[in-house]
């Protein structure tokens, strides 16, 4: 090889060389884009995360995807559940269209229950479902503040950057939970009735069944109930060859709640016999998700000075209230919106008023996940902003937050001067 031919031949191979090399880089740097400031940092300096748990039936399949999409975040954790009612194939649909989200699919922090439970309407099933939903989520992921409940009637009012920055002030033992000791009409009607769910034995009966005789209310502990207060005076019925300890009350209240992780560790972990000897009292009382988890922490020492009592949730009840509150439309958006909180109930599937929440609060495309401030790709028209990302550990507030900032504000306060708390 003469000395021209070497030149061109190093000349030609480095222009190749840088040429790969450009190609590897704007690859690597298109990927990266995506990959690598997307860890999820827990701890006190990062914001809170919480773990969704969000229930339905069958033909729920949509209004869950839609929910799942409206309260997304990297950060956060969230388990589906279409009960037993509805199709398997209904099912594998719902993690069809989950995992066809590339942010769910490439964070991997969606499941769905694949082996769902039988839920009985008023029956515990759905406080067990519940406590099922809340182990599964405390085992899969260390890293959660803030356990919350949801149905698939449910939608946001605030954006999860709202949600993260406001509840970054929080003080993460606090558990935000409707209730009262003063029960009025639900204790006849709820907490004395005795009743078998057949959806725990698995029988194929869809509904309560109820005993014929009814049993005092139990004074060994204190019952809290959605707005109500009672003493109560008698011993626990299924207490017979338990230990039940000293007095305790019943309280009930909101079964929608947002509780902290070291709450439900109490409850489910079960290195203390009270919350196991409850269940098992609780197993036989209608709508049991209003009342237990209100009654463990109202009369557990470590846990009743940590309740903040409020859901957090918009809805509008009858006069007397009926078994469920006013289905939401677009003549209560101003209201619900000004109510200052995170989330409102219930909503029919597609109401045009979702749309409005989509569009003015949420910002959120059609079949797209909320944007926030971890959605680094462009926002057209044609392209989905949360296709990429970059540090998925920043929120950033919008213009709901401070509303929200508020409520949670006044919350405090109240919780401060121990109004309202556990009496
Ligand atoms: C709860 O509040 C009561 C009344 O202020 C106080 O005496 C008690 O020490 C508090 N308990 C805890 C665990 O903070
Ligand atoms: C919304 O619902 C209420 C009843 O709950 C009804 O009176 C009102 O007309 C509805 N508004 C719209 C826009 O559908």
């Amino acid at each position: 090889m003469g000395a021209k031919k070497r030149w061109l031949f190093t000349l030609f191979s480095s222009a190749f060389l840088s040429l790969l090399f450009l190609l590897v880089y704007s690859i690597s740097a298109f990927s990266s884009s995506k990959q690598f400031p997307s860890i999820v940092h827990h701890g006190t300096h990062y914001p809170p995360t919480f773990a969704y748990y969000i229930s339905g039936g069958r033909g729920d399949k949509d209004q869950i995807f839609r929910l799942l999409l409206a309260v997304y975040h990297p950060r956060n954790r969230y388990l589906l559940h279409l009960s037993a009612e509805a199709s398997d194939e209904e099912r594998m649909r719902l993690a069809g269209a989950v995992n066809a989200v590339p942010a769910i699919r490439s964070f991997g922090n969606v499941d769905v229950i694949g082996k769902p439970s039988r839920l009985t309407y008023m029956g515990s099933s759905n406080l067990a479902a519940m406590l099922r939903a809340a182990a599964i989520l405390l085992r899969m992921d260390a890293g959660w503040t803030w356990f919350v409940s949801l149905s698939a009637t449910d939608y946001p009012l605030i954006t999860q950057d709202d949600l993260a920055h406001v509840f970054s002030c929080v003080s993460r033992d606090l558990n935000f939970i409707d209730h009262t000791s003063d029960l009025g009409w639900k204790e006849s009607q709820r907490i004395q009735p005795i009743i078998v769910d057949p959806g725990i034995y698995l029988a194929r009966r869809s509904q309560i069944f109820h005993a014929t005789e009814k049993r005092p209310t139990p004074d060994g502990f204190k019952h809290a109930v959605h707005g109500t207060k009672i003493k109560v005076t008698h011993m626990l019925y299924f207490c017979v060859n338990v230990t039940c300890g000293d007095s305790y009350s019943t309280t009930a209240g909101s079964p929608w709640v947002i509780l902290s992780r070291s709450f439900l560790e109490f409850c489910i972990l079960g290195w203390d016999n009270f919350p196991r000897t409850l269940l098992m009292y609780f197993n036989n009382v209608v709508l049991s998700e209003e009342s237990y988890f209100h009654s463990v922490i109202c009369n557990a020492q470590e846990f009743k000075n940590t309740t903040v009592n409020s859901d957090l949730r918009y809805m509008i009840w009858d006069n007397p209230p009926k078994m469920e509150p006013h289905f939401l439309n677009t003549s209560d958006y101003d209201l619900m919106v000004q109510s200052g909180v995170a989330f409102a109930r219930q909503f029919q599937r597609d109401d045009p008023v979702l749309d409005k929440v989509d569009e003015k609060i949420l910002k959120r495309g059609h079949k797209l996940a909320a944007p926030g401030a971890w959605c680094t790709g462009r926002r057209t028209w044609w392209t989905d902003p949360c296709s990429q990302w970059g540090d998925v550990n920043v929120v950033k507030p919008g213009p709901q937050a401070k509303k929200f900032e508020e409520t949670i504000k006044n919350l405090l306060d109240e919780w401060n001067s121990q109004m309202n708390q556990c009496k």
